[in-house]
């Protein structure tokens, strides 16, 4: 009873948010666009606080910025280049210090983050902390727009979300992985959590939102180069658990479709972009798509680029435009706009049931 209660809430919410408002002042030339995960997005939120997950010394930044900004890339992040297509400035970390409006959105994700609490807790923003922030900013922006408008920017505005490669990669770097056993019960524990928090943004008033899937996680450097050198493959167990996410998350998605009235998504499946031989990459002119631009060890999987993480020894490549990862987990500048590239304009093959431009241009 309690539980069709809390749904039925959810599901009166939603469609409250979907009634739609046309013709305001505000927000007739942008959508605003709202940021939540891990380092694959994270601008800078690490920087304001005392954590080893940090971006903010070079080479980190070095093409697009020429300075370290604390995102986890030489140069932009997927966030950037959409927020460009969606003709938005820079969305900024929430925690940048300063008066912020909001109006065009804010980003809360956090290097290191996970969908559950207890992943690399201490040293992160987990999901359900940001989703009180963004509590925070839709009570700041009905202060200072009043409700009315505030609903209309929140009903239209974008949710991007990409969390899960921390939950299932950090229990195996620190030696103790997930026992396949329980593989199934731990992914229903992090696509629970996340569901919740798409519910909670639901309920503050977003309705579009978008995905990254996470693909051949075993594939980052630093997952690869924990495999023996002579069997030479990617950590295929972080692979199959990942897959066994984004399947589940395919699903728990069709499923929040049929029961929030107004839910729409935009779902990308990375493990078309991320495979090999399927000719993807190499259309995308990424020519190495094993090892790291930077860092050391085999695949330049060890990660002491920047050489702050104890190493103080790392290699770096002469161009980053040539390499899919940055550093040991991360994506180059090159490779996060060919990922925007898809995510925004994408077909049915690689994103769906809608992409992001059509998220952001309807109402
Ligand atoms: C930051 O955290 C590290 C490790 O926990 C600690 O050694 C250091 O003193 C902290 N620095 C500050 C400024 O609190
Ligand atoms: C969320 O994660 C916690 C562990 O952090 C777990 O105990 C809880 O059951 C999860 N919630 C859902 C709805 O799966
Ligand atoms: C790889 O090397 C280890 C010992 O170094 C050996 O036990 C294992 O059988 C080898 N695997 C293959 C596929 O050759
Ligand atoms: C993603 O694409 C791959 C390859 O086409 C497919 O096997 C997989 O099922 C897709 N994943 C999802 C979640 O749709
Ligand atoms: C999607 O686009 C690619 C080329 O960008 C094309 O090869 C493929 O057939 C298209 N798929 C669908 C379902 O339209």
């Amino acid at each position: 009873m309690e539980s069709l209660r809390f749904l039925l809430s959810v599901l009166l919410l939603c469609a409250n948010s979907a009634i739609q408002i046309r013709g305001h002042d505000l927000l007739k030339d942008h959508v605003a666009f709202f940021i939540f995960g891990d380092s694959i997005f994270d601008p800078g939120n690490n920087n304001y606080f005392n954590t080893s997950a940090q971006a903010n010394y070079p080479p980190y930044g070095e093409t697009f910025f020429k300075y370290p900004t604390g995102r986890f890339s030489d140069g932009r992040i997927i966030p950037d280049f959409i927020a460009e297509y969606a003709k938005l400035p820079l969305i900024p970390p929430y925690l940048q210090p300063g008066n912020h409006q909001f109006t065009y959105g804010v980003n809360f994700a956090s290097g290191g983050a996970g969908a559950l609490v207890e992943t690399n807790q201490g040293l992160v923003i987990d999901l359900k902390t940001q989703i009180s922030y963004f509590r925070k900013v839709v009570k700041l922006l009905r202060q200072n727009l009043g409700d009315a408008k505030a609903k209309t920017l929140l009903s239209r505005a974008v949710y991007l979300i990409t969390i899960g490669t921390n939950d299932y990669g950090s229990p195996i770097l620190a030696n103790s992985p997930v026992p396949k056993s329980l593989w199934d019960e731990f992914v229903g524990m992090v696509i629970g959590n996340l569901t919740a928090s798409i519910e909670d943004i639901c309920k503050l008033g977003g309705r579009k939102f978008g995905f990254l899937s996470l693909g051949q996680l075993g594939c980052r450097p630093i997952l690869r180069v924990l495999v023996p050198a002579n069997v030479s493959s990617c950590y295929e167990e972080a692979t199959a658990l990942a897959e066994l996410h984004d399947r589940a998350l395919s699903k728990a998605l069709q499923e929040l479709q049929s029961r929030l009235k107004g839910f729409k998504y935009a779902y990308q499946n990375m493990t078309l972009f991320l495979s090999e031989g399927v000719n993807d990459l190499s259309k995308y002119v990424l020519k190495e798509v094993k090892t790291a631009c930077c860092g050391s060890g085999r695949y330049r999987g060890i990660c002491s680029c920047g050489g702050k993480r104890g190493l103080t020894e790392y290699e770096l490549c002469e161009n980053p435009n040539e390499y899919l990862f940055f550093d040991c987990a991360h994506f180059t500048d090159r490779a996060n706009g060919k990922i925007a590239e898809l995510m925004w304009s994408g077909n049915s093959s690689v994103i769906g049931p809608y992409n992001l431009k059509e998220l952001f241009s309807t109402y």
